[in-house]
């Protein structure tokens, strides 16, 4: 049985672009998205479209990171973090508006935004299938894509009044072409204290480059200028499960034996967290 168009995937027909040749539309046809030369792309029976054909996905979280991920912000220990970026938003877009998160991951943090803007639509992009699979559920007005950060986006110029980038790759030129003259981009990153008790007891987790800052001034700037950084820090009790499931949503999980975590005394039992969030509006 074809898969049906997912609903909130259905105000993104206009805005979206063939990946492969850039028409300017997509229309539904049986379980498939199809432009007007007959590109086509696979909806997922998990609602996500496919629209990173042709070339396997080089990067993107795999299934047991997404797990993690996905169980440890449902612990609610990162509330003020997406708080935060929710209110960002809300303080830029109107109700109604369009928000694009750039590596959506589960789609924790849009699902916040869409919650403050209730007439407000999301896309989120990522090129995890696992990941998508749980964005494309999250919330009701928020529909997901398959896409890799560092190609054109598959969307039209213009057409966000949001874009998202929690912890993820940033593209700084496509993020200014897919945004609306006033929208904003509000990007999300760890400073150096952020998680540091567990990175002083799991050497393989990967650390924050203290010149990462000014890299990512360097590339935001020739197309961004920055309107408001929040500065959110806290620390927070943490038990064994939730410190093995930060390790486990990074890419060190890869390099790691669980059993070289699990022994007694190893995890710390609190953390900090520590992440700015800025808000730039385009040049
Ligand atoms: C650290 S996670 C952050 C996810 C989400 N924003 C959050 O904070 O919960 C980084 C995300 O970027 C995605 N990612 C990595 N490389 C990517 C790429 N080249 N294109 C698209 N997504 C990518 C990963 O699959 C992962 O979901
Ligand atoms: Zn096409």
């Amino acid at each position: 049985m074809p898969v049906l168009l997912p609903a909130a995937l259905e105000p993104f027909l206009d805005l979206l672009r063939c990946p492969i040749c850039r028409a300017p539309r997509l229309d539904p046809d049986r379980g498939a998205l199809r432009c007007p030369a007959g590109h086509s792309f696979d909806i997922a029976r998990h609602g996500y479209v496919s629209l990173l054909t042709g070339t396997r996905a080089t990067s993107g979280d795999d299934a047991a990171m997404v797990r993690s991920r996905d169980r440890f912000l449902s612990t609610g220990r990162y509330t003020t973090i997406r708080q935060a970026v929710a209110s960002l938003a809300a303080g830029t877009a109107s109700e109604h508006g369009t928000v694009v998160d750039v590596g959506c991951g589960t789609g924790y943090y849009l699902a916040g935004v869409l919650d403050q803007l209730p007439g407000a639509r999301g896309l989120g992009l990522d090129s995890s299938v696992r990941a998508l699979r749980s964005a494309a559920r999250l919330h009701e007005r928020a529909a997901a894509a398959s896409w890799d950060v560092f190609r054109p986006f598959p969307l039209a110029d213009g057409v966000a009044d949001v874009v998202l980038d929690v912890f993820a790759p940033r593209n700084p030129s496509e993020f200014h072409r897919v945004l609306r003259p006033t929208g904003r981009l509000i990007v999300v990153r760890p400073t150096g204290r952020h998680l540091a008790e567990l990175r002083g007891q799991v050497p393989a987790l990967v650390t924050i480059d203290p010149a990462k800052e000014e890299r990512l001034h360097k590339g935001l700037d020739p197309f961004f200028e920055a309107v408001v950084t929040e500065q959110i820090e806290y620390s927070t009790p943490l038990t064994g499960q939730e410190a093995l499931d930060l390790v486990g949503m990074t890419p060190s999980a890869r390099h790691l034996n669980r059993a070289d975590l699990d022994d007694d005394g190893v995890l710390p039992d609190r953390v900090t967290v520590s992440v700015l969030a800025t808000a730039y509006r385009p040049r």
